[in-house]
């Protein structure tokens, strides 16, 4: 029985290839440069490919892949109908709500927030009931508070570097992020034992390298949060 699994394209979908290398499910052909999409190791009984990262949820959610690997920020965003089988512990970064150092809130008017991830805004606002005026963009977010397009943006932090290099900091935090394995509801009942298996193995790989003392990996230059906005 063969697992279809839809990586995130990028350096995350790297780490994320070795993590299942390392279980067992390596598919040498993928190391191969080339420009194919699929990648088969029947002996294995597992494929690959390659997706954009905000693709994945959906090619599980519809069962054109049976499972995946995608960033919690993508999930709470669009709410797939899709199980969440277990945390991966790669890409670990923060969802936050960034601006200028100096940035007051105008409390008169609608927070103006530019970002790729209008629901999670629109819920992070909604709970602090505050009035906001989406931007909704597509990248570069930062520069919408240099150029005065928004007050505030919600986004990513990794290692802070962009922030830092625009003069921005991180001002709250609204959620912490990693790598999700996911699987189509279906293929987990009917592929169980398969899934199950790649599943476990996966685990004693992420435990095997879970650093000890807790310390999350890639958040230490970030920089505190100022708290809510
Ligand atoms: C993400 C995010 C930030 C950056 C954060 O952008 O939107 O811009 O990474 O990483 P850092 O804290 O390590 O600097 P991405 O690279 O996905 O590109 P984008 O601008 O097209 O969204």
């Amino acid at each position: 029985m063969m697992i279809h699994v839809a990586l995130p394209k990028g350096r995350l979908g790297e780490k994320v290839y070795e993590l299942f290398e390392q279980a067992g499910y390596g598919c040498p052909s993928i190391r191969e440069k080339n420009r194919k999409l699929i990648f088969e190791n029947p002996e294995a009984g597992i494929s690959f490919f390659w997706v954009k990262p905000t693709d994945v949820a959906i090619y599980v959610e519809r069962g054109a892949a049976d499972v995946g690997v995608a960033g919690k920020d993508i999930l709470n965003e669009y709410e797939p109908d899709v199980y969440e089988l277990m945390d991966l512990q790669l890409g670990k970064c923060r969802m936050c709500v960034c601006g200028k150092a100096d940035f007051t809130p105008d409390a008169s008017r609608p927070l103006k927030v530019a970002t790729k991830f209008p629901r999670t805004a629109k819920a992070y606002y909604s709970g602090r009931s505050r009035d906001i005026d989406i931007i909704n963009l597509h990248g570069s977010i930062e520069l919408a508070p240099l150029l005065g397009l928004s007050d505030v943006i919600v986004d990513i932090v990794e290692t802070g570097k962009t922030l830092a290099e625009n003069g921005l900091v991180p001002l709250a935090e609204v959620y912490s992020i990693s790598a999700r394995l996911i699987s189509n509801k279906a293929s987990l009942k009917f592929k169980y034992q398969a899934i199950e298996c790649l599943r476990s193995s996966l685990e004693r790989c992420v435990e095997n390298v879970r650093p000890a003392g807790g310390q999350e990996a890639g958040l230490s230059s970030a920089g505190p949060v100022k708290g809510e906005v």
